[in-house]
């Protein structure tokens, strides 16, 4: 994900194509790519694979997508592979929707689908690398979960000032000492910018599953 968002208006890109050529490799090598039904009403999304010579099939597409909200027009479904709907036990039937795209359902914690039974169903599916590519509310709530084994920045030579927004919308520590210290695994130059990859602390953080579905 790029490290900081422009804050208002259409979307737009802050790195560079060669960024955008490289979360392709990311797409390519995982079994399924996320995203949040926020994502998908402000960008409309492909997630497809497409990079030259890479012709295996599209991971999974997944929207979380708690009342079912996914426009029939969305540019997702005119792409061929498979899309998963994961929405809340509440969510409306969509009778013209149910044929292209399946659906499955978590439980929701207030106005959150659980995140830790959302990858537990992933898992039974097969899926063993989920690449979340998100906005900051859904990014943010799997961070605070403690369910992210890896994060990928992208940073671009760009001083956006005070108005830029954060990439994931964490809630704010008490102090310095709850928070993580992420580890460092990889810092590499791709095109103009910078790629950095972080793997989560060992031990699990202290505000984890607060999505309220810790096992037993
Ligand atoms: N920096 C990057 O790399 C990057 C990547 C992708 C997108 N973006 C940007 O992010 C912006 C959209 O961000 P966003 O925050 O509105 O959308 P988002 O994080 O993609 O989606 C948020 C939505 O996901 C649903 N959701 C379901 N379960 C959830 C849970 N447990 N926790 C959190 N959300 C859950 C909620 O909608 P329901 O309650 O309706 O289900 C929520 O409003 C766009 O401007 C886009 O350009 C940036």
């Amino acid at each position: 994900m790029d490290a900081a968002r422009w804050p208002t208006g259409r979307s737009q890109w802050i790195t560079s194509a060669a960024a955008r050529l490289d979360v392709q490799h990311w797409r390519a090598r995982s079994s399924a790519v996320l995203t949040g039904i926020g994502s998908v009403l402000a960008d409309d999304p492909r997630l497809t694979v497409r990079l030259d010579g890479v012709d295996h099939a599209t991971p999974e597409r997944i929207v979380l997508d708690r009342l079912w909200r996914l426009p029939a027009d969305a540019r997702l479904l005119s792409e061929s592979g498979p899309i998963l709907s994961v929405t809340g036990p509440d969510a409306p039937d969509r009778p013209g929707l149910a044929d292209r795209v399946e659906r499955i359902t978590v439980p929701a914690h207030g106005d959150q689908l659980q995140l830790s039974r959302l990858l537990f169903a992933l898992a039974q599916r097969g899926h063993n690398e989920v690449l979340v590519e998100a906005g900051a509310t859904l990014a943010g709530a799997f961070v605070a979960a403690g369910l992210v084994d890896e994060l990928i920045w992208y940073v671009a030579p760009k001083l956006l000032g005070s108005g830029a927004r954060g990439a994931l919308a964490l809630p704010e520590p008490a102090s310095l000492d709850e928070v993580d210290r992420w580890q460092w695994h990889s810092v590499d130059h791709v095109g103009e910018d910078l790629r950095l990859v972080l793997r989560a602390p060992l031990a699990a953080p202290t505000w984890a599953w607060t999505d309220g579905a810790r096992p037993a």
